[in-house]
């Protein structure tokens, strides 16, 4: 597929001139921000510069947390107290950061659901869509281990049962996680790695971000009609599209200032509500906390991985046949990875033509299902299993047997059942028939 056509940089000066042949920046700057945007994009479009805000932000507070952090078992926790009374603004340091790895969830899963919704994974934009779900599997990787690094009861013990799932695999499983560990236990050379990794990984969510925009800006960006932007001229790309800066910048710089006057409210006001008391005892592997919960983002996917108990059937029917191979445990170290892996593959399991939720009438009560299904995961990855007069595993395996059914057999059915409503034949018309008397009002 052609790139949208549009102007490019034109060096004009000397100097310019003798850059531009030598080293080419100022034409890949202009170019960037010059791209033609499709200009029906609504408010859920905002959610990548919020993103990108939140990744500098957290290697910004890290990098100067780091100057006073120790990673070592002995000091770990006393070094963060250290932060929050000794440091000049310390605790707004460390707030910022602890805040901020929510909020870089909350804006990654407003735009994967908003990819899945517009159907922005399917064909050209693939490779964007994988490489999305990289970055997230690194911040999932990048919060797990930073979570570690206070040395508090919940990171010992979050550290203690997600390295454990490691050792349900079979026959290496042991091996592996004395490996990640460092030793046969959680211990300080296990907060060595984890510290040195989680330093590292946000360099390589950065360098996948780059891939990712670079990705984006070869196809175009998608839009809520899920219909190209014409490139049979520049005048045709024109009536479909208007130029990043200074039109989709100012939109998302308000966007952002809002949600950010929202997020320094909780960093200054409620710094502590998304946080486990717990966290606030150093770690001591003699006393196991009664209820082992991870951070919010973590537990759609905690109660996938909780949900099959050596009761279901299914776990039952798979153990048996692998001659026990297969035991609960890796059976839902199995499903909670799936999990993700049936998200990824989402834009070969998705048959149909049309791009756009909006166009589809019987896949939007699905997708608002899906949703729906997925704040009830994370509510129940957040109760102990005997909660709910012990309904939660039950709740767990259902709300996951939709995930699954969701990518699995309801996508790939619709797109040959389902019947799509009429649609605009370009951009320009949708943007008129929402915006143009108020685009326009002279006319
Ligand atoms: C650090 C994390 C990420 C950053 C900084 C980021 C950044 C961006 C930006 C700036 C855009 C342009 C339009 C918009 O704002 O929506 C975009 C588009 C997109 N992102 Fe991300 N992204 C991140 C993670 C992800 C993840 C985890 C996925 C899911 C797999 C994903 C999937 C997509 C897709 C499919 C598009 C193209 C959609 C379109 O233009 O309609 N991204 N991303």
């Amino acid at each position: 597929m052609a790139g949208i056509p549009h102007d490019h940089y034109e060096p004009k000066t000397g100097f310019e001139k003798w850059l531009d042949r030598r080293l080419p920046v100022v034409s890949i700057i202009y170019d960037t921000l010059m791209i033609p945007t499709p200009k029906n994009l609504n408010w859920m479009w905002i959610w990548g510069i919020v993103l990108a805000f939140c990744l500098a932000l957290q290697i910004v507070t890290g990098i100067v947390l780091v100057m006073h952090y120790t990673p070592h078992v002995d000091m770990a926790f006393a070094s963060v107290e250290h932060i929050m009374r000794n440091v000049n603004g310390g605790y707004m340091l460390r707030y910022l950061h602890a805040n901020g790895a929510s909020l870089f969830f909350f804006a990654v899963y407003l735009h994967i659901f908003r990819g899945l919704y517009y159907g922005s994974y399917k064909a050209p934009r693939e490779v964007t869509w994988i490489i999305g779900m990289l970055i997230y599997l690194a911040m999932m990787a990048t919060a797990f281990m930073g979570y570690v690094l206070p040395w508090g009861q919940m990171s010992f013990w979050g550290a203690t049962v997600i390295t454990g799932l490691f050792g349900a695999i079979p026959g290496i499983g042991e091996s592996i996680q004395t490996w990640l560990l460092g030793g046969p236990a959680v211990g300080n050379p296990t907060l060595n790695r984890f510290f040195s990794l989680h330093y590292l990984l946000p360099f390589i969510i950065a360098a996948l971000v780059i891939v990712h925009i670079w990705a984006f800006h070869t196809t175009g960006n998608n839009n809520p009609t899920g219909i190209e932007v014409r490139r049979t001229s520049k005048e045709e790309a024109q009536k479909d599209t208007l130029p990043f800066w200074p039109y989709f910048v100012i939109k998302d710089l308000f966007a952002l200032a809002v949600i950010l006057v929202v997020f320094f409210a909780v960093v200054g006001f409620m710094p502590n509500y998304m946080g486990h008391p717990d966290n606030y005892i150093e770690a001591n592997p003699l006393v196991t906390p009664a209820h082992i919960v991870p951070e919010w983002y973590f537990l759609p996917f905690y109660a996938i991985l909780r949900a099959f108990t050596s009761d279901v059937w299914i776990v039952m029917v798979v153990e048996w046949l692998s001659f026990g191979i297969i035991d609960a445990k890796f059976f839902g170290v199995l499903a909670m990875f799936g999990a993700i892996l049936v998200m990824a593959l989402v834009p070969w399991l998705d048959t149909s033509r049309v791009r756009s939720g909006k166009y589809r009438p019987q896949f939007k009560w699905w997708f608002w299902l899906l949703a729906l299904d997925f704040m009830i995961l994370m509510w129940t990855g957040g109760l102990a299993p005997d909660d709910l007069n012990g309904y939660v595993p039950a709740i767990s395996l259902a709300a996951t047997a939709y995930w699954f059914g969701y990518f699995l057999v309801i996508l790939p059915l619709l797109g040959v059942i389902e019947k799509p409503l009429p649609m605009p034949e370009t951009i320009e018309e949708d943007f008129n028939e929402h915006y143009g008397a108020k685009a326009h009002p002279a006319e």
